[in-house]
């Protein structure tokens, strides 16, 4: 499969929310347990251009099958130095290498941050093994931190310090 990694642009926003709400309606992965209205997808588009957190899309002959983010990971100021990691395949784009080409291509542009984080569900053994397999370490389990279709769900916090960022210091 011929796949590449770009920058975001606004056409593919669409693309992003489809993949995105494909999640919140059909998992526990996402503790969204609405889907996100293309308007609202827009404005997290613009609010990343503006603040300059990267959103790279993958793109197979011609489809955008998934995306990689990196977001605030809290408003305080202070946590500036720290950005928060997305990650989304299509379905039947997965388990091909898809999410690991992008969270390579993330970390190779995110130098400026200090620490990414992943929040991930403990139900969620792909999203597990991807950060494992591209160096992100668990920090921390909170028990049944989220509760969505009837459960209460754990949530794991794995982080990484940028290989780009390492060299710097
Ligand atoms: C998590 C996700 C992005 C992984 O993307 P992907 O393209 O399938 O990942 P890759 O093919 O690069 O595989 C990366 C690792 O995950 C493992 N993996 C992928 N799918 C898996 C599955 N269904 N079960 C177990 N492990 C899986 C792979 O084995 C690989 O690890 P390994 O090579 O060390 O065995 C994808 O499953 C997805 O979009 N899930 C739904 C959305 C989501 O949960 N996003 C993360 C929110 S924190």
């Amino acid at each position: 499969m011929n796949i590449t990694v770009r920058k975001a642009k606004r056409t593919d926003v669409p693309a992003i929310n489809e993949i995105l709400n494909y999640a919140i309606l059909n998992t526990n992965y996402n503790m969204n347990e609405n889907a996100r209205s293309l308007e609202d997808a827009y404005k997290w588009f613009d609010d990343h251009e503006r603040e300059d957190y990267p959103v790279l899309v993958a793109v197979y002959d011609g489809r955008t099958i998934g995306w990689v983010s990196l977001s605030h990971f809290r408003q305080y100021s202070g946590y500036n130095c720290t950005a928060e990691v997305s990650v989304y395949v299509s379905e039947s784009y997965r388990h091909r290498g898809v999410g690991t080409m992008l969270l390579t291509e993330l970390e190779r542009i995110s130098g400026r941050f200090h620490t990414l984080v992943a929040v991930i569900t403990d139900n969620n053994t792909a999203s597990l093994s991807l950060h494992s397999r591209c160096g992100f370490i668990p920090v921390c389990t909170f028990r049944e931190l989220a509760y969505k279709n009837g459960t209460y769900i754990s949530v794991t916090f794995m982080s990484k310090r940028p290989y780009s960022s390492i060299q710097r210091k």
